[in-house]
């Protein structure tokens, strides 16, 4: 990459795209103009803009659940053709008149209640927004079975100003109804509070969420083509639009909906997130990088590495493709990232030294939160400083005669996307968000395989309610391998 960088000065321009106000530097991968054009080739040869096509009619893409995917009917707010959007405006308006009486009411506090999908995009953006949010409301989120998750909260909160929200689209998960039930109790310690005051529920399940005790009125649906690591657009983001407003939820959607727009409409080799995806396929496949860090530069955006590690490893950690044949190739890389500067300080000497060969995002905002620019400042040279230095590398000549010269030698040449946002607001983490979700559904295309269901979760839980009865009682451990027998037995013992 150093020579290629000497050679030609035009390589930023010409593997950079900026769309409002979002930069895209991809120059620093390994590749030339000749790599992108079999790239694109690629993305032709698998049929992706195919499968865009049938992912926006609105076809049953995600076959092995036999469901449409229509996350981005979501955020089109002005399709008068699709069902689901005119679905969504409803409960739009539904979300308004809430976010209005909850406004007018004594609740201080939101507690969202869910798992996954229906906790860490709603975190993400509650977080990352939390500037512009309405200063006499805080919103938390409790999602771990962990009961040390849900007392913190609950330790620090009045049940009186309370209003949780349970979020679950089946409504069937295990964490969420034990601390939605753990809520419930605490809640009904106080005398002459009604749960039907203090619960409301998002979900795809609306008989489920009644049965449970949660007040018809009190439901916000969701729906079966709406996966769950792809819901915050949908009243799963009802902690977004109560503690940002109605109206920064919508310029969220907008944002979305933009960055929908460029996916379908812009050349290949100008495309974002089509982008992305193929280098991820490059960068994987041909220069073994079998793992991608998310490195954001902005604490705003702490909650990014989690909600990707879902979005990208939910969808696309699979061995078979869409015909259930076993992969010959990797499938989804893994995912993992912290904050810049403080992954500086953990593990970018791998990143920088080690055997494995790292892709890496690095994510920054020009504009700060705060008036402090001297640290700005000193946050972004050091961001850009690291994809400089992973790219140049330090040659023994450059260390020169030294002590242990050689344990000073970077070898340089590695790769990295940085994502520049010009500001971080509704609009602009609405497209960041959505590009990723493209970039993902591009990458499984090119796998050929569903990104969209997720099998790979339900054997562990299955087993988990099975071990349940056992730990309980007190007789010994059942007919079960001698590992499983003895970690039974050592928690009978000791808890
Ligand atoms: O266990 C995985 C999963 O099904 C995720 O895909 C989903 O986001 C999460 O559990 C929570 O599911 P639900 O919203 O149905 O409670």
């Amino acid at each position: 990459m150093r020579e290629m960088f000497a050679q030609d000065e035009s390589r930023f321009s010409k593997f950079s795209v900026q769309l409002n106000g979002l930069l895209f530097d991809y120059s620093k991968n390994r590749i030339n103009v000749a790599t992108i054009d079999k790239l694109v080739a690629l993305f032709d040869e698998c049929d992706v803009p195919i499968w865009r096509d049938k992912m926006f009619s609105g076809e049953k893409i995600n076959s092995t659940e036999d469901r449409a995917v229509q996350h981005t009917a979501l955020r089109n707010l002005g399709d008068k053709n699709s069902a689901l959007t005119k679905k969504q405006l409803a409960v739009l308006l539904l979300i308004e008149a809430f976010v209005e009486k909850v406004d007018r009411s004594n609740i201080t506090d939101v507690v969202n209640i869910g798992i996954g999908g229906s906790h860490l995009g709603p975190m993400l953006v509650c977080d990352a927004l939390r500037e512009i949010s309405k200063p006499n409301l805080n919103v938390h989120f409790v999602a771990n079975v962990d009961a040390e998750e849900i007392n913190r909260v609950l330790s620090k909160i009045n049940p009186v100003n309370t209003l949780f929200i349970v979020t679950s689209k089946s409504f069937t998960t295990q964490e969420t109804l034990t601390n939605a039930k753990t809520a419930r109790n605490w809640l009904l310690k106080s005398e002459n509070l009604k749960s039907e005051d203090h619960f409301v529920a998002v979900t795809a399940d609306v008989e489920k969420a009644r049965k449970f005790g949660i007040a018809e009125d009190n439901i916000f649906p969701m729906w079966d083509e709406i996966g769950g690591r792809y819901s915050l657009w949908s009243a799963v983001g009802l902690s977004i639009a109560l503690s940002l407003g109605v109206d920064a939820f919508k310029r969220l959607l907008s944002g979305a909906h933009a960055m929908d727009e460029h996916f379908i409409n812009a050349p290949t080799d100008k495309n974002i997130p089509v982008l992305m995806a193929l280098l991820d396929i490059w960068n994987q496949h041909f220069l073994a990088a079998a793992t991608h860090a998310i490195l954001p530069y902005d604490v705003r955006l702490a909650y990014f590495p989690a909600y990707l590690q879902q979005l990208v490893m939910e969808s696309n950690g699979k061995s078979v493709d869409r015909e259930g044949n076993a992969l010959n190739v990797p499938s989804s890389p893994v995912v993992f990232g912290d904050v810049g500067t403080n992954a500086q300080h953990s593990f970018f000497q791998l990143l920088h030294q080690g055997t494995h060969n790292v892709s890496c995002d690095f994510i920054g905002v020009a504009k700060a939160a705060h008036d402090n620019q001297e640290q700005h400042d000193m946050l972004l040279a050091n961001m850009i400083g690291q994809t400089q230095a992973l790219m140049k590398g330090q040659t023994l000549q450059e260390v020169g005669d030294v002590d242990y010269a050689e344990h000073k030698v970077f070898l340089g040449n590695r790769i990295s996307n940085t994502i520049f946002l010009n500001e971080l607001n509704p609009y602009s983490l609405g497209m960041l968000v959505a590009m990723y979700e493209h970039k993902t559904f591009v990458q499984g295309v090119l796998l050929n395989i569903n990104s969209f269901d997720q099998m790979g979760v339900e054997l562990g839980k299955r087993l988990a309610n099975d071990l349940l009865e056992n730990i309980k009682d007190q007789s010994p451990g059942a007919d079960l391998d001698s590992s499983t027998n003895g970690m039974i037995d050592f928690y009978k013992q000791n808890k």
